[in-house]
């Protein structure tokens, strides 16, 4: 089982997508796809860590596998698939809920923040999921992992537990034919772009994210042109006009935001957008901005809608999906149970 190069990377089926994981993680998947072996899952398991109702599930299941085509990603190129139907990502958890320590998942802010001050009454599931994130990446022996900045953490720890994996089953891992001692990589976080951190648009020092009650501080990929350039033109900025170096951002979040967003959106750097708009008003940059997120981000939305008036097609492209994901899968945990001690 020569160690090649692959990409993973998954998000959570809970509502509709935003621009935040379309700009910090998506558009590097897309880049990804032309170079590497990429596998794109829907992590449903992860969804359930907090209540999902049933249904609402199952829609949003398709609705991100919808997205995840209509942004273009190709489901014959790629691997794109929901995680609860390939039972090795359950099976490998489960194993690094033994290698991984209490002291480690304490450490994690995601769960932190996701908890709230009612830690007791959080599932244990939430505690674990970077263990099942873990499991994700490393069922495939996944080398590369494509995510916005808030999943550095959880990444780190998925090396942690490559490593610590490694380290106890050495012997066992050399008599298993991995001469060198290594049976999981460490995978590496790949965070880049101009846009890995996209905030709120009602407040620049605040991550985008689905759970924010106004939804006027996201931008959803199934908003029409009409809100997508609504939500620009509300968006909060500050009285300056924009700097024409990126040092003048610093300090304001919102100013920092928007020109990450065009940036991004655009294919170029926030050094590019500000030789183009140093000096300019915001009314003005918003404009253009509207302009530029309308065209790049409406024709997505009504992609994901004609996709998602066909179920059984997206439900056809993630039985394929999981079918090769398995093909993957089998043989790492085939080799996982032997390093273990398991019999069968
Ligand atoms: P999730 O579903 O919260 O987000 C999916 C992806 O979108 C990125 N993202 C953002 N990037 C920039 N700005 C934002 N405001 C923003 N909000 C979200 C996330 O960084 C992520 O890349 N735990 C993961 C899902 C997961 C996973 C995995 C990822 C499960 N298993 C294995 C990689 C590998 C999560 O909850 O992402």
């Amino acid at each position: 089982m020569k160690l090649e190069e692959r990409v993973f990377s998954g998000m959570q089926p809970t509502g509709s997508l935003h621009l935040g994981n379309y700009l910090g993680a998506m558009l590097q998947w897309i880049e990804l796809q032309k170079t590497h072996n990429c596998m794109y899952c829907v992590v449903d398991l992860h969804a359930i860590t907090v209540w999902q109702d049933p249904a609402e599930l199952r829609d949003s299941i398709r609705q991100v596998t919808a997205a995840y085509i209509a942004a273009g990603l190709d489901p014959k190129k790629s691997i794109l698939f929901n995680q609860s139907q390939v039972s090795a990502h359950a099976e490998l958890a489960w194993i690094f809920n033994c290698v991984a320590r209490l002291g480690w998942l304490n450490r994690m802010t995601q769960f932190k923040e996701k908890a709230g001050k009612n830690k007791e009454n959080a599932s244990v599931g939430l505690y674990a999921y970077p263990n099942l994130m873990a499991a994700d990446i490393l069922a495939y022996r996944a080398t590369h992992v494509p995510v916005g900045e808030d999943q550095k953490q959880h990444l780190e720890l998925a090396r942690d537990i490559a490593q610590k994996f490694n380290v106890d089953f050495q012997k066992e891992i050399v008599a298993a034919g991995f001469e060198d001692g290594v049976f999981f990589p460490q995978p590496e976080p790949v965070i880049t772009g101009p846009a890995t951190r996209v905030m709120s648009l009602r407040d620049g020092t605040k991550k985008m994210s689905k759970s924010d009650p106004s939804d006027l501080s996201r931008i959803n990929l199934t908003d029409d042109a009409d809100l997508i350039a609504k939500k620009v033109k509300k968006a909060k900025t500050d009285p300056e006009a924009l700097p024409s170096e990126v040092e003048g951002l610093k300090d304001r979040p919102e100013a920092q935001n928007l020109v990450g967003i065009f940036a991004a959106l655009s294919g170029t750097t926030r050094e590019a957008v500000l030789a183009e708009f140093g000096g300019a008003q915001f009314s003005g940059f918003k404009i253009s901005l509207a302009e530029l997120a309308t065209e790049k981000l409406a024709p997505m939305a009504d992609e994901i809608k004609r996709l998602k008036a066909e179920p059984d097609e997206i439900d056809r492209v993630l039985a394929d999906g999981a079918e090769r994901a398995r093909v993957v899968a089998d043989p790492v945990m085939r080799k996982v149970k032997e390093i273990v001690g398991f019999i069968g």
